[in-house]
């Protein structure tokens, strides 16, 4: 204890000597400038720790953010984080400082160009204006600042300071001292650079150590002078497209190397055996590229500096070799998204005392939690532990030991109850769902520090208690697909960050806590038993912007006060009792509106503009009045080029009398459903306009007139059903054009005449046509006359082309697409989620256009039938 408390003396006492010997006597003149300065520059003062304290009581040398050298110039000026907001002018004191050697404005929100002035600051070594919020041109007065050694004009926030006049290569020409360059997020302008930056770079600078130069769309391929940077030791290139680079180079050519960080930059082949000669290295960055390969155990040896490893989403296989684990700085590993296989044994932790996060989840692992229990692990300072899809049954109770940040155990078969433990107390990410837990285990504290909760698609039982403490972070909370019971707690009042919650697929009855949808953006109790009605909105900035009620009890109207949600976009109450006209007022905001199955009545004559509706599904309901009323031709969202909504969500679609969930919408279809109501009239022609319709369904009204020519622009269209109408005359030519249809249900009509030769039209089984007893031709087994009266003469066609698209088939991909309250939160919030969950809603919908090829394979089969029997 003494010698280190001794230690510490000496280094503070020998901190403050130097900081003395440092700042020499104040010149007056040179504290008049610094004053000059603080006056002009505009900044908050609650956020400047520096510039806020310059005042005359001490010496300016003493000043926060000052150095001055021996004769009392100012040499060093850090500004960084000053709150400093006006623009910077060229002739601001600033650039009087004629001996300044160092200068630090990071951090602030300048959001003006660099100032040329910065040329007269010609003894300038460091200069450090990254994200100081400096936006446009890099100006050529940069390039007089021969001394330069560091240079940082790195912008990651959107500001792009853009190199053009001056680009990359003058740059590394004129400053050729630079040991130190950061061009993060730097606009690059010219393609050409960006595919020759390397080949700029390395003649001029051949003694850089640092080169950062992330989001910087680079790309091309590197020269041989590349890897004759033998000192670089920062090497930081995140977010580029360096698929040409050679893993194998940059290993053997940078001996230096203490800190890599190459994320999402398409890099391909292994780590090569050289990798275990850079002992220098400290920080390894490699997440999101395409590396594959085993890690031999040999290339951890001498990496006895390592202390971040990140080879997450990769293609890596094999063990996980046991030397990872031998290395004693090692305080982050993340090995997620890979394909290692075999068994780990987690109490190979033991040798990890120092290991904050572990991330193994998502790989072909089985881990073994071992049977040691949890006092022989020692203390371990592990904050995050990600074993998702790790085959665990059990919880690996050594992290009792532990007082976890994250721990996200989903998809394993951990059975019964979740232990009191695992809320620790600083927890704020819990992962436990796709598992088989039954219960919660009490007594339980959920510490104010959580923010996520998933403990979905569980088997969780009974009663739902959620002791929410008063100052609770709780921000998601998804306990969709469980059989709870019970009632929607109102703790959930406490949790005031709430942003989205999911009680869908559980047995809760009871109503929905008044309140509880105040401050809530995304709320879904879909396929429960709540009753009583939805809750008024109090608040002026209701923030709701996904509610999804669907299959409840729900009774009474739907709150005028909604309205007050500005942001509402999705709205789904299908299948409950709701009696109430058309929620007009919500129109503005909605993109998907459900109201099936309710108790709905009246027109759909709203003076709202329907303009952002892609999805409107009312069927099975009373409304009634006539269908060209309503003015289909404002649906903005419903025509190309609208792609606007965001939403993927649960759409029902009902075919032949089977009710399929749909469980996705893409954004760039749309739906109409106004089945089963008591519309009249004659079906407008605007609704051929709609060309992103998807599915359209009039069936079960008593609307009239013929079939609207236009029907044969709706080039999407997939299903179309217009049965059990008055509708008359003939079936328009046009919609025997559609190529797209997969469904068509035109029967109990009072359709007339040839049913049109198409090029699928007659695919269709004659159920399709049924019912209309003036109709003739393919595939009705009635000829037409010649004269146009019908012969009724069955030929012996039986039931050969009755086969349907294999819907079954269809919704079973569909089911795959899960979880959607979760889903929405991270659509709106991470990027990289986003890609690839509409990645899968592609492979969703391919697999619908994989069954309308079997209806294109079968019109061919059916017109070769047609050819021989002519
Ligand atoms: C004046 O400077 C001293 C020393 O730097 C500091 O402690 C004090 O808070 C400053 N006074 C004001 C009014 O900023
Ligand atoms: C910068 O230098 C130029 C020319 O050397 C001079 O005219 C100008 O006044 C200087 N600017 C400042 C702010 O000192
Ligand atoms: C980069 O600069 C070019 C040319 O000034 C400009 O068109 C482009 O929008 C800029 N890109 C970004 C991301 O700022
Ligand atoms: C690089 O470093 C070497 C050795 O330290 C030195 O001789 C050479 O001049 C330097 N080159 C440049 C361009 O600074
Ligand atoms: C590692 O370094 C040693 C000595 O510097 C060298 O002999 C060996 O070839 C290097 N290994 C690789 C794989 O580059
Ligand atoms: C690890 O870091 C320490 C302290 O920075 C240093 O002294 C040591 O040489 C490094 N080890 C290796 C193998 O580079
Ligand atoms: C863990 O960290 C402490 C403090 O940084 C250090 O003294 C100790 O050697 C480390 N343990 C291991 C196994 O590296
Ligand atoms: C792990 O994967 C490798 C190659 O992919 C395979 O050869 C090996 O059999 C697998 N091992 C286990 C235990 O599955
Ligand atoms: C809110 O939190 C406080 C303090 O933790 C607690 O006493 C109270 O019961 C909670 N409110 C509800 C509605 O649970
Ligand atoms: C709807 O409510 C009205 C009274 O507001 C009532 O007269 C009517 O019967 C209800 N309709 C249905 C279908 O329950
Ligand atoms: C797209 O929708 C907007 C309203 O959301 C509408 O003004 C515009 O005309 C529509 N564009 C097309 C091409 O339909």
């Amino acid at each position: 204890m003494l010698p280190k408390l001794l230690l510490l003396c000496i280094l503070v006492s020998s901190f403050i000597f130097t900081t003395h010997s440092y700042n020499k006597k104040c010149l007056r003149h040179q504290e008049i400038l610094l004053l000059q300065l603080k006056d002009e520059l505009i900044f908050y003062s609650s956020l400047s720790t520096n510039l806020v304290r310059w005042n005359e009581s001490s010496e300016c040398c003493k000043w926060y953010g000052v150095e001055c050298d021996a004769s009392g110039y100012v040499v060093s000026l850090q500004l960084d984080g000053e709150g400093i907001y006006g623009g910077i002018g060229d002739s601001s004191s600033l650039f009087k400082f004629n001996y300044l050697q160092k200068l630090n404005l990071a951090y602030n929100d300048l959001n003006d160009p660099i100032p040329k002035g910065i040329g007269n600051l010609t003894y300038l070594t460091h200069l450090n204006l990254s994200n100081a919020g400096f936006v446009g041109q890099v100006p050529s007065e940069i390039l007089s600042l021969t001394r330069l050694a560091s240079l940082d004009i790195s912008d990651i926030y959107g500001n792009h300071p853009s190199l053009e006049q001056q680009n990359l290569e003058m740059i590394v020409q004129n400053l050729s001292e630079l040991r130190e360059l950061y061009l993060d997020g730097v606009n690059i302008t010219s393609s050409d650079e960006r595919r020759k930056w390397s080949h700029n770079i390395s003649p001029y600078l051949p003694n850089l150590t640092v080169l950062s130069m992330e989001f910087c769309y680079l790309n091309g391929s590197l020269p041989k002078s590349f890897w004759h940077l033998h000192s670089l030791s920062i090497l930081r290139l995140d977010y580029n497209n360096l698929s040409t680079l050679s893993v194998h180079d940059l290993f053997t050519n940078f001996p230096s190397l203490a800190i890599l960080s190459l994320v999402d930059c398409q890099l391909k082949g292994s780590i090569p055996s050289s990798f275990a000669n850079l002992t220098k290295l400290i920080h390894v960055d490699l997440g999101q590229n395409f590396l594959s390969g085993t890690l031999y155990p040999t290339l951890f040896k001498g990496l006895s500096n390592l202390t971040f490893l990140n080879l997450r989403q990769n293609s890596f296989f094999g063990n996980i070799p046991h030397s990872l684990f031998a290395l004693p700085s090692l305080l982050v590993l993340d090995l997620t998204y890979n394909q290692f296989n075999g068994t780990f044994r987690l109490d190979t932790l033991r040798s990890l005392a120092n290991l904050t996060t572990l991330g193994l989840s998502h790989n072909s692992l089985s881990v073994d939690v071992g049977d040691v229990n949890s006092s022989s692990y020692g203390s371990l300072q592990l904050k995050v532990l990600d074993l998702a899809s790790c085959n665990l049954s059990n919880f690996p109770d050594f992290i009792k030991k532990s007082d976890l940040e994250q721990l996200d155990l989903s998809g394993n078969r951990i059975a019964g109850e979740i232990p009191s433990w695992i809320w620790g107390t600083q927890l704020e990410f819990l992962n436990l769902s796709s598992n088989l837990l039954t219960d919660i285990q009490k007594p339980y504290h959920i510490p104010p520090s959580l923010i996520f909760l998933y403990l979905s698609y569980n088997q969780l039982r009974g009663e739902l208690h959620l002791p929410i403490p008063a100052e609770s972070n709780l921000n998601s909370l998804d306990l969709a697909n469980n059989k709870l019971s019970g009632s929607i707690p109102t703790s959930l009042l406490n949790a005031t960050r709430l942003f989205s919650l999911d009680f869908s697929i559980n047995n809760l009855s009871g109503s929905i806590p008044p309140g509880l949808l105040e401050n809530i953006n995304v709320f879904d109790v879909a396929q429960n038993n709540i009753n009583g009605s939805i809750p008024d909105i109090i608040s002026m900035d209701c923030m709701l912007t996904y509610l999804e009620l669907s299959h409840n009890n729900l009774e009474g109207k739907i709150p005028k006060s909604l309205e007050r949600c500005r942001s509402l976009d999705f709205m789904n109450v299908r299948n409950n009792n709701i009696n109430d006209t058309f929620p007009c007022m919500l129109l503005s905001t909605l993109s998907f509106l459900a109201l099936r199955f309710n108790r709905f009545h009246g027109e759909l004559t709203c003076q709202e503009s329907w303009s952002g509706l892609r999805v409107l599904d009312i069927s099975s309901n009373n409304f009634g009045g006539r269908l060209e009323s309503i003015n289909f031709s404002t649906r903005g969202a419903m025509m190309l080029n609208n792609l606007t909504g965001t939403y993927v969500s649960q759409v029902d679609i009902t075919m032949k009398g089977i009710d399929l969930e749909l469980l996705h919408i893409r954004k760039d279809i749309a739906i109409i459903d106004f089945s089963h109501n008591n519309f009249h009239g004659e079906i407008p022609n605007a609704i051929g306009d709609l060309n992103l319709l998807f599915h359209l369904n009039l069936s079960h009204n008593a609307l009239y007139g013929s079939i609207p020519k236009s029907f044969g622009q709706l080039k999407v269209l997939e299903s179309l059903d217009l049965s059990a109408n008055q509708l008359t005359g003939q079936i328009p030519m046009e919609l025997g054009e559609l190529t797209f249809i997969g469904v068509l249900n035109l029967s109990y009509n009072k359709l007339v005449g040839m049913i049109p030769n198409g090029r699928q039209i007659q695919t269709f089984p004659v159920e399709s046509f049924e019912g209309n007893p003036g109709l003739c031709g393919l595939p009705l087994n009635i000829r037409c006359s010649p004269t146009g009266d019908n012969d009724n003469g069955l030929s012996p066609r039986g039931h050969e082309e009755k086969k349907e698209i294999e819907w079954e088939y269809v919704s079973a991909a569909l089911g795959y697409v899960v979880g959607v309250g979760i889903i929405v939160w991270l659509l709106i919030f991470c990027r990289r989620f986003r890609e690839k969950y509409f990645g899968k809603i592609e492979e969703v919908v391919e697999d619908i256009f994989i069954a309308r090829d079997m209806r294109r394979r079968r019109a061919r089969m059916v017109a070769r039938n047609r050819a021989r029997r002519q």
